[in-house]
């Protein structure tokens, strides 16, 4: 029981929660300079939308990956402050997002083709080594360019969601719910079923208000009340309910994020849980060999004390037990979206990790 429990909080436990961006300016106030974003083809030939800005002399690249249900516009506050550092910067809107491709077909989503795509973007600007940073979703995809490219960069980032190990079991969520609930009170995973249902999309695009109010709630006690346990979020977005968004949440962010969601829709994000809720994830993680697990590069992770769905304590051991190498951790009393919440002190710490490298 206890590894059966350990190993469901360790393999799972993540995320959520959203932004937004780019593409159309029509309807967004996006502070991003659209200027800087490219588009380019992958080898698998979908067309990934990024923000690309130079590196100053041989300053390194920095390569930011948002999660759900966002785009680069996330790492908005990250983007000002390394671009005027003088660091290289490749942002992409991750797939399912923003001007990047976003097809509904879940198999595209597997995180070793979308690992394939983030070196792809590395090639198409000539970086042979990069930093990543991932948050959400987009930690998970940190995590598998550790697994599967680790000789293409030279550190790794965590925020929010720390290393995330590769699927080892079947997806019942049922089981994984009932094991969080006897070991912190709550279905902890309980909305991935909702974001994996028939129909979820077309909800949350009809209440986007009401979703983003529970994304990004001032009272980050929502998560437990009302984002993760089974069935709730869906009440929630039935019932149209609004709560205070946070206070750290300015009314351009807000407007930027909702406009994106209402021109985008939901049908192609919601992918990134169908994978990890069906067989998908588990059978495409085979194919990492064990001697790849740990990180054997520098490791950052920034956790946030208040995000009670990715759990601290929780991700800043699975990042420990990956890391062979150095390890930053720093604390945030913060709720999941630590980019936007505590973006001064985080652009400060993982500033003075890369000069530390
Ligand atoms: C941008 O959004 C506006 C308003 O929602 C819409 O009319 C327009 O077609 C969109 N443009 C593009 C390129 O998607
Ligand atoms: C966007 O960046 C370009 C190139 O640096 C610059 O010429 C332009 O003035 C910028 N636009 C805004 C609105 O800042
Ligand atoms: C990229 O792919 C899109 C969609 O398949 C296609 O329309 C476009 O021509 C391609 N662009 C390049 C540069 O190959
Ligand atoms: C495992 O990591 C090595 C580098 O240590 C890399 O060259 C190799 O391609 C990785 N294996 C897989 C299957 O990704
Ligand atoms: C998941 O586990 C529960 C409880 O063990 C079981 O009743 C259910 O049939 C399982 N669901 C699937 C899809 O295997
Ligand atoms: C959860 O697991 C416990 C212990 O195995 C079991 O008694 C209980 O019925 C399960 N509850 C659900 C909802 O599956
Ligand atoms: C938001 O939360 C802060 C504490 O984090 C509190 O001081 C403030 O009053 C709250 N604002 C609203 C509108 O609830
Ligand atoms: C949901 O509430 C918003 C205000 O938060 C309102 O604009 C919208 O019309 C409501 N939608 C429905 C379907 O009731
Ligand atoms: C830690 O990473 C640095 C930078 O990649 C490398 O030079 C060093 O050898 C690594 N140390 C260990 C113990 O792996």
């Amino acid at each position: 029981m206890f590894s059966k429990l350990s190993t469901a909080l360790l393999c799972i436990v993540s995320i959520m929660g959203g932004t937004v961006s780019s593409q159309n300016t029509s309807t967004s106030s996006s502070s991003l300079n659209q200027t800087f974003y490219k588009d380019v083809n992958v080898t698998r030939g979908l067309t990934y939308h990024y923000y690309f800005s130079p590196p100053s002399e041989d300053q390194p690249v920095l390569m930011f990956l948002h999660g759900f249900p966002s785009s680069s516009y996330d790492w908005h506050n990250q983007i000002e402050f390394f671009q005027v550092e003088g660091y290289g910067l490749i942002v992409p809107d991750m797939l399912g997002y923003g001007g990047t491709a976003k097809p509904v077909n879940p198999e595209l989503y597997k995180s070793s083709l979308i690992s394939q795509d983030m070196v792809d973007l590395l090639d198409a600007e000539n970086v042979e080594e990069a930093i990543v940073v991932g948050h959400d979703w987009g930690s998970k995809i940190v995590a598998r360019l550790a697994n599967y490219f680790p000789e293409r960069f030279s550190a790794f980032g965590f925020v929010s969601v720390g290393y995330f190990p590769p699927s080892v079991f079947d997806a019942n969520m049922t089981e994984i719910n009932n094991l969080t609930t006897q070991a912190i009170g709550y279905e902890i995973f309980g909305y991935w079923d909702f974001f994996s249902s028939d129909g979820a999309d077309t909800l949350i695009e009809n209440r986007l208000d009401s979703f983003y109010d529970l994304l990004f709630p001032n009272d980050t006690v929502f998560w437990i009340t009302d984002f993760a346990p089974e069935g709730k979020m869906q009440a929630w977005l039935e019932a149209n309910r609004t709560t205070a968004t946070g206070n750290y949440v300015t009314q351009e962010e807000r407007n930027t994020q909702i406009s994106i969601w209402r021109d985008e829709g939901m049908a192609a994000a919601v992918c990134w849980y169908i994978i990890v809720t069906s067989d998908i994830e588990r059978d495409d993680d085979q194919g990492i060999p064990q001697d790849n697990l740990t990180i054997k590069k520098p490791v950052f992770f920034g956790a946030a004390l208040r995000d009670y769905v990715a759990i601290a304590a929780s991700h800043i051991s699975r990042t420990l037990q990956a890391s062979e190498n150095t390890t930053t951790i720093h604390e945030y009393n913060s709720g999941h979206w630590a980019m936007f919440e505590v973006a001064a002190q985080l652009n400060s710490d993982l500033l003075a990790w890369v000069e530390s490298l």
